[in-house]
């Protein structure tokens, strides 16, 4: 599943968020992040993680998915990797296609993160830059995305994906990992998919017995299936 959530930022915390990722941000090379098989086609810039700049960014964007209550839905997070971020520009402009590791360590707070569901919230508009475009291998096919900036791509952590040349410009991106308390992405979807019919029930007005009764099923479904 890739989910596209649209202005997940609002107009201020972009701008506050582009405000800390200027020219002067302690930019360090990306692949010092990577894993061993990744870190050969990784070949970008990534904001110091430990860095005051990064502590904010990473407020605004916890902050942001934390009140989207699709991105709950669909995600069902159990623990958050801190947000990184990183610049494609100039000669440090692509990362090739590669998987992410299955588990990495976040330093804020200090813990392992299973790798479930990848995030990549853009912070460009397609029209600054060049390339760029996040290319995902989903079962169904080939993805190709350049989405606004301000909002967020959410997909399945063992897809194979890369990020094109950018080859004009300048494109700002923040990436990080959920665990999801439902580890199974067939669960997680089934789960995602009643959810989603329930609030269209909802929206509606329903309020038959058998929409109770259906949110009910789906309550029980997730105790079966979480973990916390
Ligand atoms: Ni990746």
């Amino acid at each position: 599943m890739l989910l596209h959530l649209e202005k997940i930022l609002t107009p201020d915390e972009l701008r506050s968020a582009r405000a800390l990722l200027g020219p002067h941000a302690p930019w360090t090379a990306g692949r010092s992040s990577a894993g061993g098989q990744a870190a050969g086609r990784k070949n970008n810039d990534q904001l110091a993680q430990d860095s005051e700049p990064a502590r904010q960014l990473q407020a605004i964007v916890l902050a942001a998915v934390q009140r989207d209550p699709l991105f709950f839905s669909a995600a069902l997070p159990r623990k958050t990797f801190n947000p990184l971020f990183n610049r494609y520009s100039g000669t440090s402009n692509h990362y090739g296609a590669h998987i992410d590791n299955a588990v990495m360590h976040s330093r804020n707070p200090a813990q392992w993160v299973r790798t479930d569901l990848s995030c990549t919230l853009f912070l460009s508009e397609p029209n600054e830059y060049e390339g760029g475009e996040l290319v995902i291998q989903l079962p169904q096919g080939e993805r190709r995305i350049k989405a606004a900036a301000g909002d967020l791509v959410l997909y399945p952590g063992s897809t194979l994906h890369q990020v094109t040349p950018v080859t004009r410009g300048a494109r700002l991106a923040s990436f990080f990992w959920i665990e999801s308390m439902v580890a199974s992405s067939e669960q997680r979807q089934l789960l995602f998919e009643m959810d989603m019919a329930l609030l269209k029930l909802r929206e509606r007005g329903e309020d038959d017995p058998a929409v109770v009764q259906l949110t009910g099923t789906y309550h029980n479904l997730l105790r079966m299936w979480a973990q916390t």
